[in-house]
C-alpha cells in the first residue's frame, strides 16, 4: 500500500494542458505589498475620483423608457465603474459569473464561451483540484476577453431543494461548499482577475428575494451559511464580495451593519471590497453600515453611492477616512489580484477549455441507482433514447449565470415570466446531444429517439428494444422558484409508462435541484447529471457506457417529498413582487442531513451519496490530535477498491459526537482513485472550525474540552466505523 494525500500538484500541469497558460508562464505578479500601494495612489486621488470608483452601472442596452444611456463603445456586460486613467486604475470591466464568462442575452454577437457544468454538478465532484482547474479556466476567458472581475463565486448553502438558484450554488454543507467555492475563487484570481464571493448572505430563496426578511439565530448562522463563506474566504481570498438583495435579521444585506461590519470586515479581517448586488441599495446610509460600492445603479431608485453620498460627506455623516478606506479596498484587491492590468483581449483555447467542462462533468455525475443496467452492454442491438430534447442538447439554469455556449448553435426555449427579470426567462440547451453521442459511442447498436411528447407513442417504441435511456429535465431560473420537487411536464407519467414496457429502464435526471422520483422502484437505473455544461452529451454518453466510471456524490440530500422538508410551502411563494414576507429559518445550522438526522427521517437519497461501477471498501479509521497542536486534527483510514474495475472513491469523515452528545458534521472528505484490487492509505486534516460551537456572548468559537466522535462513511447516512480524540478546551478567533 502506498501512501495517498490530497494533493495539488497536478493542477499546474493540467493548467497548461488545459491551455490556460497564463499560470503556467505566471505573468500574473499580484504586487507584493497591496495595502501600501493602495494607500499611496488613494492619496493622489481627488474626491470626484473617489466617489467615481464607488459606483458603477449594468452596461446593457436602455430600454425604451429608459432615462440613461451607456458611454459610446462600452462592451455590453453585467457591470461596468469607470477608472482613473491618470493614475493608472483600470476601468471595472465586470462579468458574470461562476459557470463561465456570460454574454448577457446574447447581446455581443457571437461571442461564446466556456460552459462548464452547474455548481451542483462542481460541488458533487468532491474534487478542489477540479473546482481550481475550472475556476482558473473561466478566469483566463474572463481576461481574454477584457474583463478584470468576474461575478463568480456563489456559495450560498442549499437550505431548501425548490430555490431557483441552488444550481449555481455548491450544496447544503458548509465544509464542501466553503472549500470548493474558495478554490473555485483561487482559480479564477490566479488569472489576475478579481472573483467575487456572493450572495451575501442567506439569499437561500429568489421567491420575493429582493424585499424578504430571512430570520435566523445569531449562532446558528455563523455554524451555517456564514461557515461557508467564512471558509470560502480563507480558501479564496476573493477580491471583492457581493450583499444579497434580501434583508437577514430585518436589515439589508447591503445595509446590514452586522453582516458587513461586524462579521465580514471585523471578525474575518476582509480587507476587501463589499459590492452591491444589482438593484440592492436602498439608501446612501448603507456605506457607513460597510457597503463600499454600489453596482448597476440604474436599478436603485436613486444613484446612492454619487450625489447622495456627496451629501452624506459634505454634512458629516460619513467622513473622509471612510471614503478613503472604501477606495483603498477597491485598489489593494486589484493590486492584490494583479488585476489592475487592464485586459487585454486574447486568442482562448476553446478545445482545451471544452476538456475541462467534460471532465467536471464526468466527475459531476452521480450514479443513484443500479440494478445491473448500466454500463449499457457492448452487445445491445436496439436502444432508444427518449424525452429531454436529447436530440438537440443538454439543459442548462436561467439567469446571469448563463452562458451561450461554444460549440455550436444552442437552441433556446423561451419560457416567460413576470417581473422584472422576466427577459432572461428562457430554457438554453448546450449544443452536446446526449442521442448523437450515444450514437457514436454504441457503433454497433440501433440507437433511435422519441421526444416523449406523445407517451404512448414513446411506450410502443420502448416495447420493442434491448434498452431504453429516458431523459428528464427540471429547468429552473434565477429570480423564481419551484413550488414542489416534481419534475414538470408529466415527465413522471412517461417514465411510469416506460417502466411499463421495458425493464432495462434508465433515467437520467437534468435538473437544478433535487426532485421526487414517485417511479424510483419501477426502474432500472438512475443516474443524476445535473446541468452539464457545454460538453453533457459527451460526459453524459461516456458514463452510460462505462467509458468513464461515475464518481460524484450528492453535495444535497434528496427528500422524499416536501413533507420532509424544514418548510413544506416556499414562503411567499405566489405574491406580488415587492411583498414584505419572512423566512424563518428555526432550523437554524440543521441544514440538509443535519435536519433529516435530528428529526430521524430517512431521505431518498442521503447527502454524500453515489454509486460506482466498482466496489470498495474504507476501513482502519484513527482520528488523532496533530502532534504539538492542540486541537488540530487528522484522519487516517486505508481504502481498498474491492472489485474489476478502476473508479474513484470518495470517503468521508464525520464528527458524530462531542462529549457523548450526537451530532452530524461533515469533517473532512477525499478522492481517491484506484485501480481494481488497489489499495491507499490516506489522510485528511480536520478544520477545528468544524468542532467547535459559536460562542456568541464570546464572539467566538468554543471547543470544550472532551471526547470527540468520528464516523468514517461513504455518505451522511452510512456511517461505519468510529474513532474518537480527546482535545482539550480551545477557542479560535473568527
Ligand atoms: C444577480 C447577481 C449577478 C448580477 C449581475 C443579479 O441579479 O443576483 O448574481 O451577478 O445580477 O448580473
Amino acid at each position: 500500500m502506498r501512501d495517498f494525500r490530497a494533493s495539488c500538484a497536478w493542477v499546474i500541469p493540467c493548467l497548461a494542458l488545459a491551455g490556460v497558460a497564463r499560470v503556467a508562464g505566471s505573468s500574473v505578479e499580484p504586487a507584493t505589498d497591496p495595502d501600501r500601494r493602495a494607500a499611496a495612489v488613494e492619496a493622489r486621488l481627488t474626491d470626484s475620483e473617489r466617489f467615481q470608483l464607488l459606483h458603477g452601472i449594468m452596461a446593457l442596452p436602455p430600454g425604451p423608457n429608459d432615462q440613461w444611456s451607456l458611454p459610446p463603445g462600452l462592451k455590453i456586460t453585467a457591470g461596468y465603474v469607470q477608472g482613473v486613467a491618470r493614475l493608472g486604475i483600470p476601468d471595472l470591466m465586470e462579468t458574470d459569473a461562476s459557470l463561465g464568462v456570460v454574454n448577457p442575452l446574447q447581446l455581443r454577437p457571437d461571442d461564446v464561451a466556456t460552459a462548464l457544468p452547474s455548481g451542483l454538478a462542481i460541488a458533487s465532484t468532491f474534487d478542489a483540484d477540479l473546482a481550481y482547474l475550472g475556476g482558473a479556466t473561466i478566469g483566463a476567458e474572463a481576461r481574454a476577453k477584457g474583463f478584470n472581475v468576474m461575478l463568480a463565486g456563489g456559495v450560498n448553502l442549499a437550505r431548501d431543494p425548490r430555490n431557483g438558484r441552488n444550481f449555481e450554488y455548491l450544496g447544503e454543507d458548509p465544509l464542501l461548499a466553503g472549500t470548493l467555492d474558495g478554490s473555485a475563487i483561487a482559480g479564477i484570481q490566479s488569472q489576475g482577475v478579481v472573483s467575487t464571493m456572493k450572495h451575501f448572505a442567506l439569499n437561500d430563496q429568489e421567491t420575493l428575494r429582493a424585499t424578504i426578511d430571512a430570520r435566523i439565530d445569531r449562532s446558528a448562522l455563523r455554524e451555517s451559511d456564514l461557515l461557508a463563506f467564512e471558509l470560502a474566504l480563507a480558501r479564496g481570498r476573493p477580491g471583492s464580495v457581493m450583499c444579497a438583495y434580501n434583508r437577514v435579521n430585518g436589515e439589508y444585506s447591503c445595509g446590514n451593519e452586522w453582516l458587513l461590519n461586524r462579521v465580514l470586515k471585523g471578525d474575518w479581517g476582509y480587507p476587501g471590497w463589499v459590492m452591491s448586488d444589482w438593484g440592492a441599495v436602498h439608501d446612501a446610509s448603507d456605506f457607513s453600515k460597510g457597503l463600499d460600492q454600489e453596482s448597476g445603479s440604474q436599478l436603485d431608485s436613486k444613484v446612492w453611492f454619487d450625489a447622495p453620498l456627496r451629501a452624506e460627506l459634505t454634512a458629516g455623516r460619513i467622513t473622509k477616512a471612510q471614503l478613503s478606506a472604501a477606495v483603498r479596498r477597491i485598489l489593494r484587491s486589484l493590486y492584490a489580484v494583479g488585476a489592475d492590468r487592464a485586459p487585454e483581449e486574447g486568442p482562448i483555447d476553446y478545445g482545451a477549455h471544452a476538456k475541462v467542462a467534460q471532465r467536471l462533468a464526468e466527475e459531476g455525475i452521480v450514479l443513484l441507482k443500479n440494478r445491473g443496467a448500466l454500463p449499457l452492454p457492448k452487445d445491445a442491438h436496439s436502444i432508444l433514447i427518449v424525452g429531454g430534447h436529447a436530440d438537440v442538447g443538454v439543459l442548462s439554469g436561467g439567469g446571469s449565470s448563463q452562458v451561450t455556449p461554444y460549440g455550436g448553435k444552442s437552441v433556446v426555449i423561451p419560457v416567460g415570466a413576470p417581473g422584472e427579470i422576466g427577459a432572461i426567462v428562457r430554457a438554453l440547451y448546450m449544443p452536446s446531444p446526449p442521442l448523437a453521442a450515444l450514437q457514436a459511442a454504441l457503433p454497433q447498436a440501433t440507437v433511435e429517439f422519441q421526444s416523449g411528447y406523445d407517451v404512448a407513442t414513446a411506450a410502443a417504441a420502448a416495447a420493442r428494444v434491448d434498452a431504453v435511456v429516458v431523459f428528464a429535465t427540471q429547468w429552473q431560473n434565477e429570480g423564481y422558484d419551484h413550488a414542489s420537487m416534481d419534475l414538470p411536464e408529466g415527465q413522471d407519467a412517461l417514465i411510469e409508462a416506460l417502466a411499463g414496457v421495458n425493464r432495462k429502464l434508465i433515467v437520467v435526471l437534468e435538473t437544478g435541484n433535487p426532485v421526487k422520483m414517485p417511479w424510483i422502484d419501477g426502474v432500472d437505473a438512475v443516474l443524476e447529471a445535473w446541468y452539464p455544461g457545454e460538453r453533457g452529451g459527451s460526459a453524459i454518453a461516456d458514463v452510460l457506457t462505462g467509458a468513464a466510471n461515475p464518481s460524484g456524490r450528492l453535495p444535497m440530500s434528496f427528500p422524499v417529498n416536501e413533507s420532509q422538508l424544514p418548510r413544506p410551502a416556499v414562503p411567499g411563494l405566489g405574491l406580488p413582487q415587492g411583498s414584505p414576507a419572512t423566512v424563518d429559518y428555526a432550523e437554524g445550522s440543521d441544514v440538509g442531513y443535519r435536519w433529516y438526522a435530528k428529526r430521524r427521517s430517512t431521505p431518498l437519497f442521503p447527502f454524500g451519496f453515489g454509486l460506482s461501477y466498482t466496489t470498495f471498501d474504507v476501513s482502519g479509521l484513527r482520528v488523532s490530535v496533530k502532534p504539538g497542536a492542540q486541537w488540530g486534527l487528522t484522519a487516517r483510514f486505508a481504502v481498498k477498491n474491492t472489485g474489476q474495475r478502476a473508479g474513484t472513491a470518495v470517503p468521508q469523515v464525520y464528527l458524530v459526537s462531542r462529549s457523548g452528545v450526537p451530532t452530524l458534521r461533515l469533517a473532512g472528505f477525499m478522492r481517491v482513485p484506484l485501480g481494481p484490487g488497489e489499495s491507499r492509505n490516506a489522510e485528511v486534516t480536520i478544520d477545528p472550525h468544524l468542532l467547535g460551537r459559536w460562542d456568541e456572548e464570546r464572539n467566538g468559537w468554543r471547543i470544550d474540552a472532551g471526547r470527540y466522535g468520528f464516523a468514517l462513511g461513504t455518505s451522511a447516512a452510512d456511517l461505519g466505523e468510529r474513532s474518537t480524540a480527546v482535545l482539550a478546551a480551545a477557542r479560535i478567533r473568527p
